[in-house]
């Protein structure tokens, strides 16, 4: 099967590390370039968190951008409560080698899909929508080049995991997700739905860190840093794996289960600020724009990860 362009946009992040090696590691995805995000850290430190990254995969030559360094309207919030003050905490890496390119991440987004054929590149987003919401809004000519855009975000069952309402990546830029929301192009969504019956085991960690390899080693440390922050609030076994969702689903869509619902944003209640409103039993006749995920066979995603980054 020929592979999937896709372009990243992601605020690393332990679980956005996992995403990107796992995209690394696999040959069904063509990855085009990583585009970062202020988010979980500053844009400077998930800039170089990426760098890092791209080095551990040994994939030095993958092109890394800057994108927005805040959200379209609102202040930056960010969590270093979760990441550690670096955001990539346990992970024990060398500063990078390799820079970032020079244009800004979302000229380059436009640049390249722009170029490309119509219905041909994925966008996965790993973070605030800052970066795409801003594309889609200076050059909405890009949207027949989106064959679609797979995003971990938003929640409704599970309730937030910033406010009780809301979900880190769209409370921290409401406007740009609202923007996604409407763009009209077919989405896919990871909520706190599906990412939290995705929980690390510490026989899962153990077998990362038995590969015996730097990215064993460094995925390892990461992550036991970045689960002790879920289990401590949830009183959980393990810690919720988001991010990796997201390239999963493009590597075994079978992995996941949802339904084709209507999601929208709220962006003028500061109470529900962020809020993701999921028409899940089609109670309004807001028209469906979201596939949207409450289901993982979640041995088969840890077994994936594990086994690609086994080649790393
Ligand atoms: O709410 C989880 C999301 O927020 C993940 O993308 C995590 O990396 C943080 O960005
Ligand atoms: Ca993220």
């Amino acid at each position: 099967m020929p592979s999937q362009k896709i372009i990243i946009d992601t605020d690393p992040g332990q679980d956005d590390a996992i995403a990107i090696l796992l995209a690394l590691a696999s040959e069904e995805v063509d990855l085009l370039g990583i585009v970062t995000v202020a988010g979980n850290v500053p844009l400077e430190l998930t800039s170089r968190n990426a760098l890092m990254l791209c080095e551990l995969a040994k994939k030095p030559e993958t092109k890394v951008f800057a994108g927005c360094s805040r959200p379209l309207v609102r202040p930056l919030i960010t969590a270093e409560h979760v990441h550690g003050k670096t955001g990539l905490d346990g992970a024990d890496l060398p500063e990078p080698r390799i820079s970032l390119q020079t244009q800004h991440g979302v000229d380059w987004t436009i640049e390249t899909l722009l170029a490309a054929e119509d219905n041909s590149v994925t966008i996965c987003c790993l973070a605030p929508l800052t970066n795409v919401g801003m594309a889609i809004v200076k050059a909405p000519e890009i949207l027949p080049k989106i064959k679609n855009i797979v995003l971990m975000g938003g929640g409704f069952f599970e309730g937030g995991n910033i406010t009780p309402t809301s979900e880190f990546n769209i409370y921290v830029d409401p406007h740009a997700a609202n923007t996604v929301m409407k763009c009209g192009r077919p989405l896919v969504i990871m909520p706190l739905d599906v990412t939290h019956k995705a929980l690390m085991q510490r026989k899962w960690l153990d077998a990362l860190r038995a590969l015996k390899t730097p990215v064993g080693k460094a995925t390892y440390g990461m992550l036991s840093f970045y689960e002790r922050f879920d289990v401590e609030k949830y009183g959980s076994s393990g810690g919720p794996l988001h991010d990796p969702t997201v390239i999963a689903y493009l590597l075994k869509p079978e992995l996941f289960e949802g339904r084709q619902v209507n999601v929208e944003v709220e962006i003028n209640s500061e109470l529900t600020m962020g809020m993701t409103s999921v028409d899940w039993w089609k109670v309004t006749d807001r028209a469906p724009n979201a596939t949207y995920m409450n289901q993982i066979n979640a041995d088969g995603f840890f077994a994936l990860i594990l086994d690609r980054l086994s080649h790393l």
